[in-house]
């Protein structure tokens, strides 16, 4: 059977093999208990790795994002944050419910928030108002294809809330993306705000866990909602095993994601029908539309789902491929042969 080209996220189907063995080996205790050997050396080295005091292990970055959330805010407070994040756009349910926190969106564009709209969203000291409680980053941004933030775009929010004592967190799902795409190291992105959570589990493609990283009391105090959302995980070590590999194996490749989706990109705006500026593409997400006449985003994911190649619908008439580890040069040339097929017919 033909290799199925999967690029409906950057999460890869099978562990690196790695990782399968250092899973294997693991050293495992009891993390609820803070015993388990193997999760507290992940914390340790991924709190080095962005240049914070200390790191929690979480499932998912939609966990990570909802601890990190919840630490900074009391109940009623307002988040600040972009209409494209994806801790809003997707995951705004779980701090409304499980936090009481409305959330307070301003436009995103290229993935920035405008630093005076952010400064007139910050609610002054008044009964009439909720408190603004933190202000949200993304970096990459998912939703606005992958755009990396450089270190002055995300200052010039951060020195904002700063003024205004209000904390800021940064889903950081992909700062590793970013920082390879800048030729940055990672803390130059993470030093300034004062929660980062970022995923294992996409471009570094462990197979499962996020890490939220702050000072030392911040992340006391996140383990406990973390607990509280059921994220004691017991022998985590053998999940954890992964993500030491993840970080310390799997950061500097992700240059060749970007150069597939480079190629993807640069193919793609050769096929008639199809509107994608390959410039834009900067890191490891494609985001494309498919113009009018021509089939409807939905249609496109079944067509190239007959052909082996999966992608996803991303809102009206656009698309999203994204590579990562497992994805080669190859696999784009497949990729974009069995797109022009479909869209010939
Ligand atoms: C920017 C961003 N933040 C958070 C998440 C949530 O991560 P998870 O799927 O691990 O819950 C995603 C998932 O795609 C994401 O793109």
């Amino acid at each position: 059977m033909n290799k199925i080209i999967d690029l409906r996220s950057d999460t890869v189907t099978q562990p690196t093999p790695a990782m399968r063995e250092a899973m294997y080996r693991a050293e495992v205790g009891d993390d609820v208990f803070g015993e388990d050997p193997t999760v507290n050396r992940l914390e340790e080295l991924a709190a080095e790795k962005v240049g914070k005091e200390a790191s929690l292990f979480v499932v998912s970055g939609t966990m990570g994002n909802l601890v990190s959330i919840v630490t900074h805010c009391q109940r009623g407070d307002e988040v600040i944050i972009g209409d494209q994040a994806h801790a809003f756009y997707y995951e705004v349910g779980g701090s409304a419910v499980l936090g009481g926190l409305p959330f307070h969106p301003l436009p995103n564009r290229d993935g920035m928030l405008d630093p005076g709209e952010v400064e007139a969203a910050i609610r002054a000291d008044n009964i009439h108002m909720p408190r603004t409680g933190l202000v949200c980053l993304e970096n990459t941004h998912n939703r606005q294809g992958g755009v990396a933030l450089t270190p002055a775009q995300m200052d010039s929010v951060i020195r904002v809330a700063r003024r205004y004592n209000v904390p800021v967190h940064l889903d950081g799902a992909r700062i590793f993306n970013a920082a390879v795409a800048l030729g940055l190291d990672v803390r130059e992105l993470t030093r300034n705000v004062d929660s980062v959570m970022f995923c294992l589990s996409k471009g570094l493609s462990a197979p499962v866990g996020s890490m939220v990283a702050g000072d030392k009391d911040y992340i006391q105090r996140a383990r406990k909602y973390r607990k509280m959302v059921g994220g004691g995980l017991r022998q985590a070590g053998i999940l954890a095993a992964a993500g030491i590999v993840a970080l310390t194996e799997m950061v500097d490749r992700m240059a060749e994601d970007h150069e597939a989706a480079q190629l993807l990109a640069q193919g793609l705006s050769q096929i008639k029908g199809l509107i994608i500026d390959p410039q834009k593409v900067q890191t490891n997400i494609v985001v494309f539309e498919v113009g009018s006449p021509g089939p409807s985003a939905q249609e496109f994911v079944a067509n190239l789902a007959k052909e082996g190649v999966r992608v996803i619908p991303f809102g009206g008439r656009r698309l999203r491929a994204v590579t990562h580890y497992g994805i080669e040069k190859q696999d784009i040339f497949m990729a974009l042969a069995a797109i022009r097929r479909i869209m010939a017919t």
